[in-house]
């Protein structure tokens, strides 16, 4: 049972009352019938005295040696009067022999000398005693006077004392027993109705404390208890209130912070985590809100870094901002201290990812490394021949050389000023204007173009230009870029008395352009690397071929924004670059 206390106390108070009615009623009855029995004593000693003076009478002159006093003759006599008084009666002489007896016979009765009602006549009045008789297993009255030499003794056995003191105890025995009855009445009907109201308060309180919000105490009464009920009701409808706009706030709160795409938690001051978002448990890797929330910082965070920070935050309660790396991502970290009245309340952890920040700003650092190292490169070579003209202007062949190499350098750099403004403005575009375009013929306009410089080269280009492809959507100009770019390479990067051949293949979803050269291949190593701006296997061979180490990057992201596929294949014997063109649905 749920209420033992109320209960507990209730039984305690019943216990208490039987016990003082049980010992009332045990004194009553001891008190009680030795009183009765003491008057009924009494009266009957007093009867037995008027009977004795009765008898006195009859016997009248008490004389022992009397012929009425033989024992033949006085036995008659004695059983009548027996009869008329309705007691037993016995003549003793003055030295305790029996003479007579209404019921017995004197002879087979003991000296009677010292029985203690007769010893109690020697002052002359009269004596009593009572003792046990076996044979009829009651009580029994002795009442005795001397009257002249003789002792005349009454007797009467006790069983009407007896009855009357039994009936005087079964009164009370029953008296008690009703009391007792009405008390745990009683006690029943003033506990239902005090502690009934109480149970149902408890009651109450429990669901309410289990989460039932919605519960209250019905029908209260008009009394003390009821004005304390109708306060529980009133407590518990504002608490209610409370309660549901904590909720209400708590989940505007979770929505916030679960609207933030960066991983939020917050930890308070007993290091424990109050709240976290999806992308904190994402980035933890603990799977739910429950796995999470609820623990340790330390048993969620597993970097030690970091968390060796938030501690410090919270023992010397200061934020912090700090860069870290978590599984392959770079994250700054805010330790933001919230406080209230000054004291620190805890920790809001915000993770800023930015590592697309710091890809592109290491992009930018490089770039403009090597842009400035590629323009500074012409421009030392020309500021050289240059002066080396200033020197020898009488020297008109030198001259004349000279200006020729100075001249190449600075097309060089307009090459590269001009690639780095196409792919700039490549990289840049958001969006393609498209067009229907012919494979076949930009390839052709490509090959057209390089043609004569292959062959300065000596090297055989050869293209096979399928059955004539679908048209695709695309962009003419992208598209050359591409096939331009990589044709112009393998004629480049070929061998003596090498070949191109340029092919197109075409299925059901797709065009593919394969372009294969017999030229020097592409180390292994490099070939993730060739589609990186400025980035060149072999510098020296680059420059002669004009190369500005910008044209596989153009090639890349005009196919980026065109949404064909690249790959490249290579070994010493040659090279195969793979263009894939989706074909409209
Ligand atoms: N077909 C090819 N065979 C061998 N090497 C190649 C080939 N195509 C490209 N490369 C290598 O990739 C580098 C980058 O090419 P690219 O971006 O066009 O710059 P470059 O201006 O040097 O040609 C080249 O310098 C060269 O080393
Ligand atoms: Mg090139």
């Amino acid at each position: 049972m749920r209420f033992t206390a109320l209960h507990r106390t209730g039984g305690k108070l019943i216990v208490l009352y039987s016990l003082l009615i049980l010992l009332l009623t045990l004194f009553l009855m001891f008190f009680f019938s030795g009183l009765v029995r003491d008057i009924h004593l009494k009266i009957l000693t007093r009867e037995m005295s008027e009977k004795i003076s009765f008898i006195a009478l009859e016997l009248d002159p008490g004389d022992a040696k009397r012929p009425a006093y033989r024992r033949d003759q006085v036995r008659p006599v004695l059983r009548r009067l027996s009869e008329i008084i309705d007691l037993r009666i016995t003549l003793v002489d003055a030295s305790g022999v029996v003479i007579g007896d209404s019921s017995g016979e004197p002879d087979s009765m003991d000296n009677h000398r010292y029985r203690r009602e007769i010893l109690q006549t020697a002052g002359g009045g009269f004596g009593s005693s009572i003792r046990y008789s076996n044979t009829l297993k009651t009580g029994m009255l002795y009442h005795a006077k001397k009257h002249g030499d003789i002792f005349i003794r009454v007797a009467k056995p006790l069983y009407e004392v007896d009855a009357s003191v039994a009936t005087a105890r079964r009164t009370i025995l029953f008296t008690g027993a009703m009391l007792l009855a009405i008390a745990l009445l009683l006690n029943i009907l003033i506990s239902r109705y005090i502690s009934r109201p109480i149970t149902r308060s408890i009651e109450f309180a429990n669901r309410f404390a289990g989460g039932d919000l919605t519960t209250r105490i019905q029908n209260y009464r008009d009394d003390e208890v009821g004005v304390l009920q109708k306060s529980l009701n009133n407590l518990a409808d504002s608490m209610d209130a409370k309660i549901t706009n904590l909720m209400i706030e708590r989940s505007k709160l979770r929505t916030l912070i679960e609207s933030i795409h960066d991983p939020i938690a917050f930890i308070d001051s007993d290091m424990k985590i109050m709240i976290a978002n999806g992308s904190f448990i994402g980035l933890w890797g603990t799977g739910s809100a429950g796995a999470t929330e609820g623990k340790l910082f330390y048993t969620v965070i597993r970097n030690s870094s970091i968390n060796s920070k938030i501690e410090y935050s919270i023992k010397t309660q200061s934020g912090a901002c700090f860069e870290e790396q978590v599984g392959g991502m770079r994250y700054e970290v805010f330790l933001n201290t919230i406080r209230e009245y000054s004291r620190l309340q805890g920790l809001l952890l915000i993770f800023h990812d930015i590592t697309e920040r710091k890809k592109i700003e290491q992009l930018k650092t490089d770039l403009v490394g090597n842009l400035s190292h590629e323009l500074k490169t012409p421009i030392a070579i020309v500021k050289g021949y240059l002066e080396t003209i200033g020197r020898n202007l009488d020297n008109r062949d030198m001259c004349g050389e000279f200006i020729e190499s100075a001249l190449a350098n600075v097309d060089r750099q307009a090459s590269i000023i001009t690639d780095m403004l196409k792919l700039n403005r490549i990289e840049t575009a958001s969006f393609v204007k498209e067009e229907r375009i012919r494979i076949d013929e930009i390839i052709g306009n490509c090959v057209k173009i390089l043609s004569p410089k292959a062959q300065g080269m000596n090297i055989a280009l050869d293209f096979s230009p399928g059955n004539s492809p679908a048209p695709v959507n695309g962009n003419a100009f992208l598209a050359e870029e591409v096939f331009f770019n990589i044709i112009d390479n393998a004629i480049n990067y070929n061998r003596e008395n090498g070949s191109v051949a340029v092919a197109v293949s075409e299925t059901e979803r797709q065009i593919a352009v394969e372009i294969r050269d017999t030229g020097i291949g592409i180390p292994a190593g490099s070939l993730e690397r060739i589609f990186e701006r400025f980035y060149q296997v072999d510098k020296g061979r680059s420059r002669n071929t004009g190369g500005t180490g910008l044209g596989l990057a153009i090639v890349k992201h005009s196919a980026q924004l065109l949404g064909w596929e690249l790959s490249v294949d290579s070994s010493d014997s040659g090279t195969s670059f793979t263009v894939t063109i989706p074909k409209p649905a």
